[in-house]
């Protein structure tokens, strides 16, 4: 077991690019989490903007598996409604306390600034040992 895990969310594939690339860089785990049904485009932009912006969880396949045995937790996620989607929710509330956790916030725009601060605010109310918060827009992901 690695000590850093890369865990994702990608409704398209530009966060699935982002996330292989970490991993193979930091000689991570990867974690991939999936729809426990596959999303229609009316749910993702209705239903999952919505639970975004309430910092709702999603339904997923499997949950988020024990992350206790990382030091390092890598979250990538794509920005729905200026929020992360649904399941770096379900990430969050399976944080264990005392990890270093680095969140990049996958965009078409490149801007989260409507839910940044509030993501750092509540992984350190997790007890994490340290946040990093970083955008990235969708087209920079080769
Ligand atoms: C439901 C939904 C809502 C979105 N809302 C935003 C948004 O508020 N701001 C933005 O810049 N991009 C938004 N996007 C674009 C995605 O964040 C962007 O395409 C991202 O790269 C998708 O990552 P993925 O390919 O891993 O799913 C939205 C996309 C979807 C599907």
């Amino acid at each position: 077991m690695s000590e850093t895990a890369v865990i994702f969310y990608s409704y398209t594939g530009h966060t699935r690019a982002l996330a292989q690339k970490k991993a193979r860089k930091l000689h991570a785990d990867l974690i991939e989490l999936k729809d426990a049904k596959p999303r229609s485009k009316v749910n993702a932009f209705v239903a999952g903007s919505f639970a975004s912006l309430r910092n709702q969880k999603a339904a997923l396949a499997q949950p988020v598996p024990d992350l206790s045995g990382y030091q390092k937790i890598v979250l990538l996620c794509p920005i729905w409604a200026g929020h992360l989607a649904p399941p770096a929710n379900n990430v969050i509330d399976a944080l264990p306390p005392r990890k270093d956790v680095q969140v990049f916030a996958v965009s078409m725009s490149g801007d989260s600034s409507s839910s940044r601060q509030k993501t750092i605010a509540r992984l350190k109310e997790k007890g994490c040992a340290s946040v990093q918060y970083q955008d990235v827009r969708s087209s920079t992901i080769q």
